[in-house]
């Protein structure tokens, strides 16, 4: 390994391949990332949670991440800077996909399964995708080998039964005829129903989102469990907990108090299980739970828990007045995610990590556990955080950008953290449970500075003539000069965002909602 990892330029690739042949001392590598959970959404992080068993016995057997980010606060760009390490202001994956887009993720873009692929390493993703649709966008052509998912989120397109919604939606119709029917209901049907890829067919459309769980445990269990000589990774994007919220009969009332907690509870089985087939198979495996961006409140209590994240300054009617602080919002419940990292004889049981750190590190981490150089024709955002992993090191980072995933202002940095500072420069737009969003307001001239380490809930900013105030000003100015130079610098992607039914994902080209196998 060490031969490994000192970089000898000749031809790695080679070296790796047959040192691989002989004993692959690199670890195995898993990545679950859930969708829309928040930081309170996991018993370790905030006491009030009960339904994540097994996810807080991770903890317990692993290291847990207080101050972990996702690259974005929706879907479409976190999920891009996880598999980049790149911002969405250099891939130019800034916003959601619609399942009609015609674009995807940027094709020489290279993702994590490619660097890991061209390594040596099997790899394989289940779940939610949202990259693109398009051919030359989907996970088998961006690295993975194999693939069990859905291309975008699961409230797009109608699905049987309809799962839980805020507002409901109906199932997929049977009469193609109630299609052209609009109705108040109407958004829920207007796409075609959502579809279940296996590699590059369609399986089921519309899937049964019911079943979804454990259809990915076992396609978790299978790849897991398959017999090799070369190290493997797993990327599991599951699609708890968006809504509409399912799951399987096993989980109906098991926490007597509602769908939400009935569905974490399915989640964390789902964690155990692919837990359980790593435990079974091989315990140099990397295992490593976080999720995508926090809860979606406009869904009410169809969303998760923002633990102490409340952002009270948005909140209050003398701050922001009012408007959504978690998910699109550069508030902490948007981008702050629950992080968790099993990886037995290199993290401590029960360790605690605040280091800062984000998603955008995963990337440039696992290239080098896997002994691989990163791309060096462009920018990484991200930063080899082994050493937090490992312990022996308390901090990787000062600086860490925020972008806006909402209000209009997608991609551009909406906040910049500098050290325990965290300097807003964008707020409000964005709808809340009521349907309430505080104005969206600019604040690029005289920014918002909270003090995170003492005021978590984001609640008083600091006075402006405090030399607090003034330090983190300027140090966040100089920050983001230094980006938009590295930006104007860099080889930098731009993405097609345009949507026409061309873009449409459809198995049964005579039936608007695509319903297939016919059974
Ligand atoms: C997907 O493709 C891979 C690689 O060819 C193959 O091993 C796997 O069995 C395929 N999966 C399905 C469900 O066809
Ligand atoms: C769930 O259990 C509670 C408490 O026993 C009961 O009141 C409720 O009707 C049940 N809900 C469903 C959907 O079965
Ligand atoms: C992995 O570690 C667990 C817990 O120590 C142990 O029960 C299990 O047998 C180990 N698995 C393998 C394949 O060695
Ligand atoms: C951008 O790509 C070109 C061509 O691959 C390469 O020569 C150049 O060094 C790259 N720029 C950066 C900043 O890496
Ligand atoms: C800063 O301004 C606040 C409110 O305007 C005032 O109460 C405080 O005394 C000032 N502090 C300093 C250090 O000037
Ligand atoms: C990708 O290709 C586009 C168009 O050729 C180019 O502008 C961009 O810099 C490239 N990105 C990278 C990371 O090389």
């Amino acid at each position: 390994m060490i031969i490994l990892w000192s970089g000898v330029c000749v031809s790695l690739k080679m070296l790796i391949l047959v040192y691989a042949a002989e004993t692959d001392l690199r670890p195995n590598i898993v990545i679950i990332m859930a969708d829309d959970m928040g930081w309170g959404d996991i018993g370790a992080n905030w006491p009030e949670t009960v339904d994540t068993p097994n996810i807080d016995s991770l903890a317990r057997e692993g290291l847990r991440l207080t101050d972990f980010h996702a690259g974005a606060s929706v879907c479409t760009p976190s999920r891009a800077a996880l598999l980049t390490g790149r911002l969405g202001l250099r891939t130019g994956l800034t916003k959601n996909f619609g399942p009609d887009s015609l674009g995807g993720i940027p094709t020489n873009e290279t993702t994590i399964a490619e660097i890991l692929s061209s390594a040596g390493y099997r790899t394989a993703m289940l779940g939610k995708w949202h990259l693109g649709t398009r051919p030359g966008h989907h996970p088998l052509d961006k690295g993975f080998h194999s693939y069990l998912g859905v291309p975008y989120s699961v409230d797009m397109g109608c699905a049987d039964p309809p799962g839980m919604n805020f507002p409901l939606c109906p199932g997929c119709p049977e009469d193609n005829s109630v299609y052209h029917c609009a109705s108040a209901l109407s958004n829920c049907i207007m796409d075609p129903a959502l579809p279940l890829y296996s590699n590059r067919s369609i399986a089921h459309q519309p899937v049964k989102l019911a079943d979804l769980a454990t259809m990915y445990a076992e396609f978790a269990s299978n790849f897991i469990r398959s017999t090799s000589s070369v190290p493997y990774f797993l990327y599991a994007a599951l699609s708890h907990m968006h809504v509409p919220l399912a799951h399987g009969h096993r989980y109906d009332n098991v926490t007597r108090r509602g769908e939400y907690a009935d569905t974490l509870r399915e989640l964390d089985g789902l964690v155990a299980s692919i837990l359980s087939a790593v435990k079974q198979t091989n315990n140099n495996t990397l295992f490593w739970f976080t999720t995508d961006n926090g809860p979606w409140e406009e869904k009410c209590g169809l969303s998760g828990s923002v633990g102490p994240f409340i952002g009270m300054w948005q909140a209050s009617p003398m701050g922001g007045g009012g408007g959504a602080v978690a998910k699109k919002t550069i508030w902490e419940a948007g981008h702050r995610v629950p992080s968790i990292i099993y990886w037995p004889e290199h993290t401590e049981a029960g360790t605690v990590s605040n280091a800062l750190t984000s998603s955008l590190d995963i990337l440039p981490t696992l290239a080098m556990l896997a002994g691989v150089k990163i791309p060096g024709d462009r920018y990484f955002d991200g930063v080899d955080m082994t050493s937090v992993i490992t312990g022996s090191a308390h901090s990787i980072r000062e600086v860490l950008f925020h972008p806006h995933s909402g209000n209009g202002k997608e991609g551009e940095i909406g906040a910049v953290r500098i050290g325990s500072y965290k300097v807003v420069y964008y707020t409000g737009g964005v709808p809340d449970c009521f349907g309430h969003s505080g104005p969206a307001q600019s604040h690029a001239d005289s920014p918002l500075v909270f003090k995170l380490d003492v005021d978590p809930s984001e609640s008083s900013p600091l006075e402006h003539n405090s030399s607090e105030y003034v330090v983190a000003t300027e140090l966040a100015r100089m920050a983001l000069r230094s980006l938009q130079d590295s930006i104007r610098a860099d080889n930098t992607s731009t993405v097609d965002y345009s949507r026409s039914h061309d873009g449409w994902v459809c198995c049964n080209k005579n039936s608007p909602i695509c319903r297939c196998p016919w059974d």
